[in-house]
Parts: structure tokens; C-alpha cells; sequence
């Protein structure tokens, strides 16, 4: 039954090929909000792993982490913390840099958003290099708070971004070659 949810869900998501760059095949997870049921089980399966965990922080990356990680905090009654691109939040910041193909880009997290002890998961769409979920991991882990785990809707395996991760479990419904 997870399974047959997983081939739904897989099934929705639209490749684009050379997106935004030539060479790039974008996963567009757009479609997959288009079909309820496939959106739904997306965020079913997330919480039927996290309800029970003890999870007080889901922590979302911008920009699609705030698709998947708003309906998964309700679910399990969890605070949302926006992991944003630099410059967007208004309070005091902390940050972390983190590489990218060309150069390098920073995020950013409310200070007192999140507590010593609290335990977070990380939610975005996608995981490619792992950089991004890299950072995220750290910013969370400078002011105390444990990372249980990360979630994303696809991984990339071939860029091997779970080797980025340390020793932090990943867990994602869909693997794309
Ligand atoms: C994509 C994706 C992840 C990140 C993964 O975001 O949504 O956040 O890349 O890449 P990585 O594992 O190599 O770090 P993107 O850079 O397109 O930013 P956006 O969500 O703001 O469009």
C-alpha cells in the first residue's frame, strides 16, 4: 500500500529537460500539487514516519520545504522554523554558507526560532549534492538542537548527496536516476 502511494507519486512528478540550465533534468514537483490524492499521501507518508518521534521543529527550506513542511508540522504538532535565503527574514540571523556549482550561497534562521534539545526534522523537495541539507543540518545543530533526520519528497542518488549528511539518516519516497 506505501508502495502503490510511492508509484502515484512518483508518476506525478514532471521531468523537464534542460531546466534552468542546459544539461539539467529539472524534477517539477508542481504537477504533483496538482493531484490531490498524490499531494496528500506525500504528506501521509511524512507523518505516519514522524508522528510518533517526538519531533517539536520541522524545519522547511526555501523555497519548496515550505510546500511539504507546514502540512507535516500541523499533522504532528510541531512548530514550522523557515530556513531561508539570505537577507529575506526580518529578526536576528544566524547563518551558514554553503557551496554551489559556481560560488557559494547563504541561509538563514530566525534566532530563538528553535531551543537547545529540541528535535528537528529537515524538510525539502529534493536532494542533489546535499549541500543545502548540509547547511540546514548545521545551523540547527550550532544552537543545540538534535536532527533527527531529513526529509525529502526525491533524491538525486547519483550525485550522492547522503554521503554529505554525516551520519544523519535521509529518508525520501522517491529515488531518481
Ligand atoms: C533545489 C532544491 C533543494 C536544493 C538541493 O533548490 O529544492 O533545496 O536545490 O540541491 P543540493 O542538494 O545540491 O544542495 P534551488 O537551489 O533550486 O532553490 P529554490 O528552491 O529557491 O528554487
Amino acid at each position: 500500500e506505501t508502495d502503490d502511494r510511492v508509484s502515484r507519486i512518483s508518476s506525478t512528478i514532471r521531468v523537464i529537460p534542460d531546466f534552468p540550465k542546459p544539461g539539467i533534468l529539472f524534477q517539477d514537483i508542481t504537477t504533483l500539487l496538482l493531484d490531490p490524492k498524490a499531494f496528500k499521501d506525500t504528506i501521509d507518508l511524512f507523518v505516519e514516519r514522524y508522528r510518533d518521534k517526538n519531533i517539536n521543529v520541522v524545519a522547511g527550506i526555501e523555497a519548496r520545504g515550505f510546500i511539504f513542511g507546514p502540512p507535516i508540522a500541523l499533522a504532528i504538532g510541531a512548530k514550522f522554523v523557515p530556513m531561508r535565503k539570505p537577507k529575506k527574514l526580518p529578526g536576528e540571523v544566524i547563518s551558514e554558507e554553503y557551496s554551489l556549482e559556481y560560488g557559494t550561497d547563504t541561509m538563514e534562521m530566525h534566532v530563538g526560532a528553535v531551543q537547545p534539545g529540541e528535535r528537528a526534522v529537515v524538510v525539502d523537495d529534493l536532494i542533489a549534492t546535499g549541500g543545502t541539507l548540509n547547511a540546514a543540518i548545521r545551523l540547527l545543530e550550532r544552537v543545540g538542537v538534535q536532527v533527527v533526520e531529513c526529509a525529502c519528497v526525491i533524491e538525486l542518488p547519483e550525485l550522492k548527496g547522503r554521503d554529505r549528511l554525516g551520519n544523519k539518516p535521509l529518508f525520501v519516497l522517491v529515488s531518481s536516476t
